[in-house]
């Protein structure tokens, strides 16, 4: 039984000795080492690259848009009940795209789409049809068989019809964001969808054949206990939904404006957290999930699953990913691109994004290009959060290197996790075992030269905490 099927070995003490706040690594470097003089020939020269490798597409679309404010909220959004907001906004995205589509190849497949959020359905039925008429026009899409192609949803702020629109407009993938059920946690959190909601909408999904439903839960929100967790998590398996993501909520007032909503006193304390998470994992694995690993949940016959045993699972600013192949082109406020060895992101304010779109330039704000160290350590961080194991055969051949020349310092610094039963090492590589499995991040850090480098090794306080 490979050790993804395998039920996780809870480590109470072991946990609480590495819950130290550290990235979550769906990007290598982390997005605080995007640096503002960036040039974008760098991009340009990706590119080329890209067109020459044949290497398929990803396209993400940022939506930033919403209708109310969930204070709990972290993600990059804009509340607003104005909704003539959105059509320029729109318009704006799809001059950017055309941009881009003049510098790729036109033969280059659209592989995967995701639209994100905010609430990507802010925008009318009207609007979603221009913005994919104008993607299709511009790029070749995949088959609705081979292609995934996703939207985020707000499952108390969409109705079946416009699900029914997406679908005809060629939208097979659904992430809603369920978070909790229970009315007391919904109204600390200013967020509300009932079970009746979420369970109508999903019968609706299933009748219009989309083929994957997946639900986003938070653990951690004030006024939740074990108990209410219990109850929304029934529900939530009740429904098969095919993937689920299970975040740690990320409490950080100082970055997050909204979160100073939320009274301290009705945070659970890190233990009752702790059990919360301990209950959920267990409950989602005896339920017949795999946990994939950070925060992510699938059926066993899901596609994340079949990558994951396949060898074909990456990571990226989705959480886990199939499709690993593709390079990955971002539209909208804020968005991240990543192709060959760059990573741009666009500006995160509205007024600039829209301010450069209108002078005709790329609304990039900030960037990175990646050198082989940087190639080297992203391959060997994401081989350990996809896969819990790394071959230093494999890096040796890919790389050119002798990795346990190159890493003694890293090995050496990883010695305590042996002794602690979180990893073996041998000739062959590195293994994460099952009771190592949680604390993937704290094995990936090591490995991160930008936070080894960070003065004193303090942790930015940008991280929220592992568990
Ligand atoms: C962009 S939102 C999802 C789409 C949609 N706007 C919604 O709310 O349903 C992505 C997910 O991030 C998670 N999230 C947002 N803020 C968070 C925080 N502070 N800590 C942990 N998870 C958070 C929520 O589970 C949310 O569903
Ligand atoms: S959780 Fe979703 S709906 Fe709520 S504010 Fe954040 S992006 Fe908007």
């Amino acid at each position: 039984m490979s050790i993804f099927e395998q039920p996780i070995e809870w480590d109470e003490q072991l946990i609480q000795r590495y819950d130290l706040a550290g990235p979550r690594y769906t990007s290598y470097p982390t997005a605080p080492q995007f640096q503002e003089s960036f040039s974008q020939s760098s991009l340009f020269r990706a590119i080329v690259r890209s067109n020459l490798a044949h290497r398929p597409l990803s396209l993400y679309f940022h939506i930033p848009f919403c209708e109310s404010l969930c204070y709990y909220c972290g993600c990059n959004k804009i509340v607003t009940n104005n909704k003539s907001r959105s059509l320029p906004y729109i318009q704006r995205m799809i001059q950017e795209l055309s941009l881009y589509a003049d510098m790729f190849d036109p033969g280059k497949e659209v592989q995967q789409l995701h639209w994100g959020g905010g609430t990507p359905t802010f925008i009318s039925n009207e609007e979603m049809s221009l913005l994919m008429n104008a993607s299709r026009r511009l790029f070749t899409f995949a088959d609705d068989k081979s292609g995934e192609f996703a939207i985020e949803i707000h499952p108390g702020r969409v109705s079946v019809n416009t699900m029914a629109h997406l679908r005809q407009l060629g939208f097979n993938r659904v992430s809603m964001g369920v978070q909790d059920f229970d009315e007391r946690v919904q109204k600390a959190v200013n967020r509300f969808n009932t079970y009746e909601q979420v369970a109508g909408l999903t019968r609706g999904l299933r009748e219009q054949r989309y083929q994957s439903v997946s639900m986003d839960l938070i653990y951690g929100l004030p006024l939740q206990s074990k108990q209410s967790l219990q109850e929304t998590l029934q529900k939530v398996i009740d429904l098969e939904p095919d993937r689920l993501s299970l975040f740690n909520y990320a409490h950080m007032p100082h970055l997050f404006k909204s979160q100073k909503l939320i009274r301290d006193e009705d945070l659970p304390g890190p233990s009752e957290k702790l059990a919360m998470l301990h209950f959920a994992i267990e409950t989602l694995q005896n339920a017949g999930y795999v946990y994939i690993g950070m925060d992510h949940f699938a059926k066993p016959d899901d596609d994340l699953v079949i990558a994951q045993r396949e060898g074909k699972l990456q990571r990226n600013f989705q959480g886990y990913s199939t499709h690993g192949n593709c390079d990955l082109l971002a539209v909208g406020v804020s968005s991240i691109s990543m192709i060959d060895n760059v990573y741009v992101q666009n500006a995160r304010d509205l007024n600039s994004y829209q301010q450069k779109m209108d002078m005709g330039l790329l609304p990039i704000a900030k960037g990175f290009t990646l050198n082989q160290e940087d190639l080297l350590r992203r391959f060997v961080i994401n081989r350990l959060i996809c896969y819990c194991e790394l071959s230093f055969h494999e890096i040796a051949r890919a790389f050119d290197i002798n990795p346990q020349q190159h890493f003694r310092d890293e090995l050496q610094q990883l010695h305590p996790m042996i002794t602690e039963g979180l990893i073996v090492i041998d000739n062959s590589g590195i293994k994460v075992l099952n009771k190592g499995r949680l604390l993937i991040r704290r094995v990936c850090m090591v490995f991160d030269e930008y936070l080894q480098k960070a003065t004193n090794n303090v942790m930015p306080i940008r991280y929220s905490k592992i568990i």
